[in-house]
């Protein structure tokens, strides 16, 4: 099986995003996935034109000539794809949007109607690869993940049973908290890339993710109020530096 990961964060190999994906990616290889994580940051993805003429004059392919014509040919190749993006104003980053963007040539032009009364169009490829998606917010809390949960279930009434799993981490900035300032919290954290290469080899071995794994995947790492202290600490220790 082939699993892709596309990380929508413009901090790339040091993000929380990455710190997320890559215990995903390490279950998924321990069951014999060919698994592989793509920094979007580090590639050429030019915004969408919105000229449609991947509809029309070159249907089924894009004018902008850059490096998206290689990754829709991964995306297409990949049996499970995952988008991860930290939460940028409640959604997902201009990185990860500009990406999603530039799938319409994968789409045909003409509208349908579904029996549930929503509105699509029908896809140009046969298969399309079964989806996960992660995103980590700032806040403690969930209510940062609103705009996202709302666009899945979305996603979701579209193409059932195509999304396996969503997980929604919040307190991400405790992800690249160093072990030794907070080993209790370093400990939770350990769990939770447990859970993660749990989830990476239930989705190669069985094609699913059990709902108990993704309960563990939401785990609290630090109460919401350790958290927003520690974060304000060292925003004062920032500022501080700064002044002087
Ligand atoms: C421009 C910008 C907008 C942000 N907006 C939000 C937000 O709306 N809600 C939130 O919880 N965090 C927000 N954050 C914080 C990031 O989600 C957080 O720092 C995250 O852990 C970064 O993940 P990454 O390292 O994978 O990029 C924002 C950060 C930036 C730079």
């Amino acid at each position: 099986m082939k699993v892709t990961v596309f990380n929508g964060s413009p901090r790339g190999r040091k993000s929380n995003s990455h710190r997320i994906v890559e215990p995903l990616l390490e279950g998924a290889r321990e069951v014999g996935a060919e698994a592989q994580e793509v920094f979007l940051i580090e590639k050429d993805v030019k915004q969408c034109l919105g000229c449609f003429c991947c509809w029309s004059a070159t249907p089924g392919r894009c004018v902008l000539k850059d490096d998206m014509g290689e990754l829709l040919e991964l995306y297409l190749d990949s049996d499970c794809v995952g988008l991860a993006t930290p939460v940028y104003n409640m959604y997902m980053t201009g990185l990860l949007k500009n990406f999603t963007d530039r799938f319409l040539p994968l789409a045909t032009p003409h509208i349908r109607r579904s029996d549930d009364g929503t509105f699509y169009h029908e896809g140009r490829v046969r298969r399309f690869p079964r989806q996960f998606f992660i995103a980590n917010s700032g806040f403690p809390g969930g209510h940062n993940f609103v705009v996202l949960e709302s666009f899945y279930s979305v996603v979701k009434q579209m193409s059932p049973g195509n999304v396996l799993f969503e997980l929604y981490r919040n307190c991400g900035e405790a992800l690249s908290v160093p072990e030794e300032e907070h080993p209790e919290l370093a400990a939770r954290i350990a769990e939770f890339h447990e859970a993660l290469r749990q989830t990476g080899r239930e989705l190669v071995a069985s094609g699913e993710v059990a709902e108990a794994t993704v309960q563990k995947l939401h785990m609290e790492l630090i109460s919401d109020e350790e958290y927003m202290a520690g974060a304000n600490l060292q925003w004062d220790a920032e500022l501080g530096r700064a002044e002087a």
